[in-house]
């Protein structure tokens, strides 16, 4: 075989989402763009915030010396410490900017944490249904992704939790506000879940990561706050990045924070820097670290994901189907009206529907929409839903 066997075999597993994606692409051809209601990808559609374009124009205009050259490979201490002034402001805890390391995106700081505290054989809990890439990123470095589900309300089980830790376990990883489902931890689950992995720790000897997925924590609708993990547990290392929240995903911009008070977080710090550096990233883009430090706490408008939740949610509640209203994100996660959820998005096709099955995400009986499309993708999808919803026998 001229490829490597492990990359083939991931390949044809691949991604149901990329699967359903291409779908799409056929009945567009067959039937028109604007006939088909493609709910499959999570690219987020809104434009940047106004502010973005005028500070990157600022920015674009700078002919500083070398401000296009290698940085240190954590990134621009001035971004690196505008970061932490807001961890700061946010957590209460003192962060400094050694303990922020700018990325290629919350995928290219995943991989760097992973690749910097992960022994051959370790295990990683990961919590279904759960951003299915994590399972690729886990396998890079030499790690075994171990799943373990979450409740019928799609928050952590405590108890299949502590089930599932071994002596091998090295980290645990949450995402909230949540893709595939759109729910938020709170406070009080992030509480108990970090009093949870405090006394695995102590009983196993071993120091048990938390590491906390957040490229929606600036998504979160009505006046909800993002409770920061940071608060309940000192072992934790955020990866987060900017293309959700200033919808700049092509631009490949993110950073890893470190929690103070882990226990190594200077030997974290380094060894993260360097990871970014042998992983081929070196530093993260250059011009955007500059952007986006002139962009803290900025995000972009989130009445209309809110209006476009709203639009959908209600829309399917009408008719019959079940899920958790989501809080933050932008993507609703129904019970398949079909047990079986790959099925059910075949099913719809023929509706001209595309969707997410739950088993993309290790949940099946479920489906998947992203509802990063504008409003009229969602009107004119709801009759197609409604048929499909009759054909089935919904209430
Ligand atoms: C939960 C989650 N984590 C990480 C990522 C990767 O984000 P980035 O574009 O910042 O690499 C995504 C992208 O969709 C995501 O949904």
């Amino acid at each position: 075989m001229s490829i490597s066997r492990n990359i083939a075999e991931a390949m044809e597993r691949g991604s149901w989402i990329r699967r359903m994606f291409e779908e799409g692409i056929k009945l567009k051809a067959l039937h028109g763009a604007d006939n088909v209601f493609d709910f499959s990808l999570g690219n987020p559609d809104l434009p940047p915030p106004p502010e973005f374009q005028k500070v990157l124009e600022e920015e674009a205009a700078k002919d500083t010396p070398l401000i296009h050259c290698y940085m240190p490979n954590a990134g621009f201490p001035q971004t690196r410490q505008a970061l932490a002034d807001e961890y700061t402001k946010d957590t209460g805890i003192p962060f400094s900017q050694n303990q922020v390391i700018m990325t290629s995106g919350a995928g290219g700081a995943m991989n760097v944490v992973l690749k910097s505290i992960l022994e051959p054989g370790d295990e990683v809990l990961v919590l279904a249904p759960f951003f299915v890439e994590y399972g690729f990123y886990i396998t890079n470095h030499g790690g075994e992704m171990v799943v373990v589900q979450t409740d019928e309300h799609f928050m952590p089980d405590l108890a299949l939790i502590e089930q599932h830790v071994t002596s091998r376990t090295r980290a645990i990883i949450i995402n909230s506000p949540n893709n595939p489902t759109g729910v938020m931890y709170p406070e009080e689950t992030l509480g108990d879940l970090a009093e949870l992995l405090q006394n695995l720790s102590v009983s196993r000897g071993r120091t048990l990561y938390l590491i906390s997925d957040e490229p929606y924590r600036q998504l979160v609708y009505g006046d909800r706050v993002y409770p920061s993990p940071f608060r309940f547990y000192d072992e934790t290392i955020v990866v987060t990045s900017n293309s959700k929240d200033l919808s700049l995903a092509g631009e490949r911009i993110g950073h890893i924070a470190i929690s103070p008070k882990c226990a190594a977080h200077d030997q974290l710090s380094a060894a993260c820097t360097f990871s970014n550096r042998v992983l081929g990233f070196v530093n993260a883009n250059a011009l955007m670290q500059r952007v986006v430090a002139r962009l803290v706490g900025i995000h972009v408008d989130m009445s209309i994901y809110e209006r476009r939740r709203n639009l959908i949610s209600n829309g399917l509640r009408d008719m019959g189907f079940e899920f958790e209203e989501p809080q933050g994100a932008f993507y609703l996660f129904p019970k398949s009206p079909i047990k079986d959820d790959r099925e059910f998005a075949s099913f719809m096709n023929k509706y001209r529907v595309i969707i997410v099955p739950g088993s993309g995400f290790f949940r099946p009986g479920h489906f998947r929409i992203s509802y990063a499309v504008p409003d009229i993708t969602i009107e004119r999808s709801l009759e197609h839903f409604a048929k499909a919803a009759r054909e089935l026998g919904l209430s």
